[in-house]
């Protein structure tokens, strides 16, 4: 696997790739786990030759967030992708992709879907995110990129960006990784510590626990999301949201909607965890 840092040398390596046929792309911020490695199977599944980046992108952290202590494994990570068939990583430093103050630059916003649900605690998070995107978009220019469903409102944000500015790819979701206990595979669960490794499962179970409730005709959504939160934050979380919304927008559900979605968000300690269940009615 070639590793490159300037957009020059990425834009040389990826013409040569291109020879080979569709190119598909893969960002990511590092720390890789086997739910990233499933995202490079299926590119490599989908593509001729897979493009990885790794940059712990700052415009997506708010202020008193991770993004100093968020884990930076290059070599390990290195040793992953080729394993894994990657061709190219891009692995841009800061100043690289951020040569202005982050005040002054160009930002990509998508309205609406960015300023609910994660949007809501992490004002600026989906900015920062559809910005990198679209500049790492722009310097690869893939013909399909892949993003884990765990960061099912990022997804969405992803899509509707590409959508609305007329972006000449094709975006692929790959399906949650889960450890075995159920906890949804995140480089932040590194964070955690022992006892709240073992608290961290709950989430899920909870998940699947509101998933056969959301089911039962009549229920009360809301009050079906309070009293969630409220065994949640009973065992030792503090839940950001737990909702029940409609998979294709993430709007609060009609009576008539039966493709559902129950995303939740919640911190552990100073770790804060997301994961989300579809639910077809
Ligand atoms: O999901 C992530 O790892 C990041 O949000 C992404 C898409 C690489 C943008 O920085």
């Amino acid at each position: 696997m070639q590793v490159v840092q300037s957009p020059q040398a990425l834009r040389e390596a990826v013409a040569q790739l291109r020879q080979k046929g569709k190119v598909a792309f893969v960002p990511t911020m590092g720390n890789l786990h086997d739910g990233h490695l499933q995202l490079i199977s299926a590119a490599l599944e989908q593509a001729d030759a897979v493009v990885a980046s790794i940059f712990v992108n700052p415009m997506q952290f708010g202020q008193g967030e991770d993004f100093e202590k968020y884990p930076r494994t290059h070599q390990q990570d290195i040793d992953k992708l080729t394993a894994a068939g990657c061709d190219l990583l891009f692995l841009p430093e800061v100043k690289t992709i951020y040569p202005v103050p982050m005040e002054q630059h160009t930002k990509v916003e998508v309205p609406g879907i960015s300023n609910i649900l994660c949007g809501e605690s992490r004002p600026g998070h989906f900015v920062g995110v559809a910005t990198i995107v679209c500049k790492l978009f722009n310097l690869v220019m893939p013909d399909l990129a892949v993003f884990g469903e765990k960061d099912f409102q990022q997804l969405m944000v992803i899509r509707l960006m590409v959508r609305d500015l007329c972006m000449p790819l094709d975006i692929v979701g790959v399906p949650i990784v889960r450890e075995v206990d159920g906890l949804a595979m995140s480089s932040r669960n590194g964070y955690l510590n022992q006892a709240q490794r073992a608290s961290a499962s709950m989430l899920y179970k909870q998940l699947q626990h509101l998933a056969e409730q959301v089911k039962q005709p009549g229920v009360d959504f809301s009050r079906l999301e309070q009293q969630f939160t409220d065994e949640m934050n009973n065992n030792g979380f503090e839940t950001d949201y737990i909702a029940i919304r409609r998979q294709q927008d993430l709007q609060h559900p009609q009576s008539s909607d039966n493709q559902l979605v129950i995303l939740a968000a919640a911190k552990l300690g100073n770790t804060r965890l997301i994961d989300n269940l579809l639910v077809n009615i």
